[in-house]
């Protein structure tokens, strides 16, 4: 049998970790073949809820599950680990400043990338789910000179599903059917969902959309918005935020990673810039991406219109504006 790989989850009591945990440890986060080993790291505070999480898990009885363990402690949590799903982050509170917010994060995402750096395993890798997500990872990154930077990534996959689903809701097809949708930039309002590259059927999408009457203008001012606001529309429909539909986009993004994008077809996460496209080297942003024996590699050589070009600089902007934020208030680590 296949050696068990240790997983930790930051966050492990929150909505996204309980939702992520029982299917991790079904299988879907690293195929049917590998056993995985849960550390669930949780602030004091919430420490006894993860507790109860871990006897649920206990009471799944699942054969994949080689075990869990509870921790408050990150060195302690991410001693040995191979994969981390950092989804515990401190939310925007009322009246709260974007650099409290950034400040707030970087104490937590330094304290943690340093224990990555100390104790996680040789071939570690992270995705970080907790806002704000791109930045997260690059002070992670920042604090764990001795991990590869490729190894911090972000979680835009939410994106990219949402993306497909309208795209596929609006021409009339299966999400099956619908390929090349690609999300660039920051997890964040100022996304790019990129239907330029799309096909629906294996025909442009830009065609199959605008035979069902949907014209630029509404791939712009309708699809982009809808994309981008999902995450509001969803507080607004559901009186809470995305939990499911996030922790599904995490399984699905670390799976693709580790096992691979299918052949001929890529997805979209965001993951230390290589300087493609002219995104800065030292930021995080969301690229489309293949992944190939555990490695992602942006998708190189994609033409990019001036309406395209626009949005990801804008958004790419942002997040050169979010690490000089961070670096300004001395928060980046040693990698810088
Ligand atoms: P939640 O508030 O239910 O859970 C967060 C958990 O993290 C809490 O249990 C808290 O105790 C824990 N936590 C906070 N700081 C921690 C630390 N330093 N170490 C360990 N645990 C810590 O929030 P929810 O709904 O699970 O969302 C988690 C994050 O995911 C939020 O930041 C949210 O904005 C983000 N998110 C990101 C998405 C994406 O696509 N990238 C999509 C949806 C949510």
């Amino acid at each position: 049998p296949a050696r068990p790989v240790t997983v930790t989850v930051t966050g492990a009591a929150g909505q996204i970790g309980y939702a992520t945990v029982f299917r991790a440890a079904a299988g879907d986060l690293l195929g049917p073949g590998t056993p995985v080993r849960l550390h669930l790291l949780e602030l004091p505070q919430a420490r006894r809820a993860a507790e109860g999480t871990a006897l649920e898990l206990q009471d799944g009885a699942f054969p994949l599950l080689e075990g869990v363990e509870v921790f408050d402690d990150p060195a302690a949590a991410f001693e040995g680990a191979s994969v981390g799903l950092l989804i515990g982050s401190r939310p925007r509170g009322p009246g709260m400043e974007r650099a409290d917010l950034l400040e707030a994060n970087a104490g937590i995402f330094s304290v943690q990338g340093r224990a990555i750096n100390a104790g996680a395993a040789e071939d570690f890798r992270a995705v970080v789910v907790g806002n704000p997500a791109n930045t997260n990872a690059l002070i992670a990154a920042s604090h764990a000179p001795d991990v590869p930077r490729e190894r911090f990534t972000a979680l835009t996959r939410l994106d990219h599903h949402r993306a497909v689903a309208q795209l596929a809701a609006a021409t009339g097809a299966r999400t099956a059917e619908v390929d090349g949708v690609a999300i660039w930039g920051n997890h964040s309002a100022t996304q790019y969902p990129d239907l330029t590259h799309a096909t629906v059927g294996g025909r442009p999408a830009l065609e199959v959309l605008a035979a069902a009457g949907h014209d630029r203008d509404w791939v712009a001012g309708t699809f982009i918005p809808r994309v981008a606001r999902r995450g509001a529309e969803i507080i607004e429909v559901r009186g809470g935020s995305s939990v499911a539909s996030a922790a599904h986009a995490t399984l699905c993004h670390v799976r693709d990673w580790v096992l691979g994008t299918p052949q001929g077809s890529w997805t979209s996460m965001a993951v230390a810039s290589d300087g493609s496209y002219g995104v800065p080297e030292e930021l995080v942003s969301s690229f489309p991406v293949t992944c190939r024996n555990g490695a992602a590699t942006v998708v190189p050589g994609l033409e990019l219109d001036a309406f395209s070009r626009e949005r990801v600089e804008r958004s790419v902007q942002e997040l050169a504006e979010e690490r000089a934020a961070v670096a300004a208030l001395g928060l980046l680590g040693p990698r810088g």
